[in-house]
């Protein structure tokens, strides 16, 4: 008998879509499976004002295939120059759901990320009143720390000091990758979640580097030791409303990525909710994907679930394309290096 599991249809709490060419391929493979995301705003430029947001969802919808559904969830990326009334009409509005903080020069396109965080006070304070979350890309980008310990440093260094300086302040710690992280979230009961994304429960630093470098594997925060990677899948697969799914999918192309400077980003909206299943049932947590994948992520945003629902169902080996084509140039899909059984059937 083939086993199957319906969950409420799943959401994506951090994407990336890029735009024109990149978007009109990409957003097809995120919109089959899922309803929403939350849409990173670094473009070139980036996502500053809530014109440029309303702008940016309207290019999203103009690329939405006949026949899909899909609901971009906006965001703004926060400027020292940012002016904290516009992002509170924005939010008024219903145009956004976030905002971005990403440390100057932490990640792709974050050149007009913060340097000063006292410059963002003003922001962040409007934003704990109305009730507006942060999402923090949580890495600090000093030349003398360590890259594998960037986030556990911007913890003690930037966003403990930011949350408590800013009562009230929702924060979403994205992508995170250790069991730093991990501990952070579960230590601090309110106003604080976490996303992680799917490649970090299946890859750590040596898939990377082990038997010749992977590009492919190489994103940012990079994935890290053994240890980490456990600690992020026993919190995916804990039931802990705290931690919910964005995948982080974030497509450059092959020449981009395999290069002498290679981009950073895994491209992982095609196949995640069947890797997804792979790992839950790795975990023995299957009756846990819906709350990580449908109901935690609504539940710290305050939006209703997903009416609908989604059927992975498990048979043969899944065939997804090694790469999708795009008007820019191929983008390999995620590979995780195992045969997945997950069938997204409905
Ligand atoms: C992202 C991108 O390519 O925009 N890359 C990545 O490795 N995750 C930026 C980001 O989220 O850090
Ligand atoms: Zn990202």
């Amino acid at each position: 008998m083939s086993q199957s599991l319906t969950i409420r249809r799943p959401d994506d709490w951090h994407l990336h879509l890029r735009d024109g060419a990149m978007l009109q391929a990409v957003l097809p493979e995120t919109a089959r499976h899922f309803a929403r995301a939350i849409i990173m705003p670094n473009l070139v430029p980036p996502v500053v004002t809530g014109t440029d947001a309303a702008a940016y969802r309207d290019r999203i919808l103009a690329a939405l295939p006949d026949g899909m559904v899909f609901e971009p969830l906006m965001t703004l990326y926060l400027t020292e120059d940012t002016d904290r009334e516009d992002v509170a009409a924005a939010h008024a509005s219903g145009l956004i759901k976030a905002v971005k903080l990403y440390p100057a020069g932490a990640t792709t396109n974050s050149a007009s990320g913060v340097r000063d965080f006292d410059k963002v006070r003003g922001v962040l304070e409007r934003m704990a009143e109305i009730g507006l979350p942060l999402c923090v890309h949580g890495e600090v980008t000093d030349a003398e720390i360590d890259i594998f310990d960037r986030e556990a440093v911007f913890i003690d260094r930037v966003l403990d000091p930011i949350r408590r300086d800013t009562p009230g302040l929702r924060v979403v710690m994205e992508h995170i990758t250790t069991s730093n992280a991990v501990d952070y979230v579960k230590a601090n009961a309110q106003d604080l979640g976490a996303t992680i994304t799917t490649h970090h429960l299946i890859i750590n630093r040596n898939h990377i580097l082990v038997g010749g470098i992977k590009p492919h594997y190489y994103c940012l925060p990079v994935a890290k030791r053994e240890e980490h990677r456990l600690a992020l899948r026993a919190a995916a697969t804990s039931g802990d409303p705290r931690f919910f799914l964005g995948t982080d999918s974030a497509p450059h192309t092959d020449p981009l990525k395999e290069s002498a400077c290679g981009c950073a980003g895994c491209f992982t909206a095609t196949n995640t909710m069947s890797l997804l299943a792979h790992v839950f049932e790795q975990e023995g947590a299957l009756d846990k994907l819906e709350g990580f994948a449908s109901r935690n992520g609504p539940g710290f945003y305050g939006l209703p679930v997903n009416q609908d629902s989604l059927t992975l169902t498990k048979g043969e080996v899944v065939r997804y394309p090694d790469k999708i084509d795009t008007g820019d140039g191929p983008v390999t899909v995620f590979d995780p290096g195992f045969e997945v059984h997950w069938h997204v059937t409905t």
